[in-house]
């Protein structure tokens, strides 16, 4: 536990609901701080490449034709236990299962059309913060000011 880092992606289907604020407004008010920022619409290629893990899977085609349709926000998270805080924020996978007060409960449509993404893992963190963010576009660690 203590400080973690946790990589957030609010994806197609709530960008496309304009929903975007609201989900950063939410991640803040629980807490987490927001320490890097980037809308991208993604190739199929940084889709494929993000959800490599998943590439055996029978979701993965349909996994990065959602997550190419239209541009998402990339977001790296900082603060107490946050890999499990921002998933415990988000809700289940499955949004149908995901309560009212959640993002996917609020803004998810089903398994796939989920409204966003977190890191589940301290070592995936670290990985998937370093496939979207160079040290310059985020906030740099504290042991790293001068
Ligand atoms: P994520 O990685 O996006 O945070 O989601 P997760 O850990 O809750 O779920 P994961 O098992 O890693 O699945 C990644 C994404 O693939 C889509 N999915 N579709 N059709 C299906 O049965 C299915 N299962 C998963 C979802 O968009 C899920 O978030
Ligand atoms: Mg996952």
């Amino acid at each position: 536990m203590g400080v973690e880092r946790t990589l957030a992606i609010i994806k197609p289907d709530a960008v496309e609901k304009n929903a975007a604020g609201a989900i950063l407004k939410a991640i803040q008010d629980a807490g987490l701080r927001v320490i890097g920022l980037k809308m991208l619409h993604l190739s199929e290629q940084q889709a494929r490449g993000f959800y490599a893990v998943h590439k055996a899977r029978p979701f993965y085609a349909d996994l990065v034709k959602f997550m190419t349709s239209g541009p998402v926000v990339v977001v790296a998270l900082e603060g107490e236990n946050a890999i499990a805080h921002w998933r415990e924020l988000m809700g289940p996978t499955d949004s149908t299962k995901a309560a009212k007060g959640t993002i996917r409960g609020d803004w998810g449509t089903d398994v796939e059309r989920n409204a966003a993404h977190g890191s589940d893992a301290p070592e995936t963190a670290r990985v998937e913060i370093a496939y979207w963010f160079n040290a310059t576009e985020m906030q740099a660690p504290v042991e790293a000011l001068p």
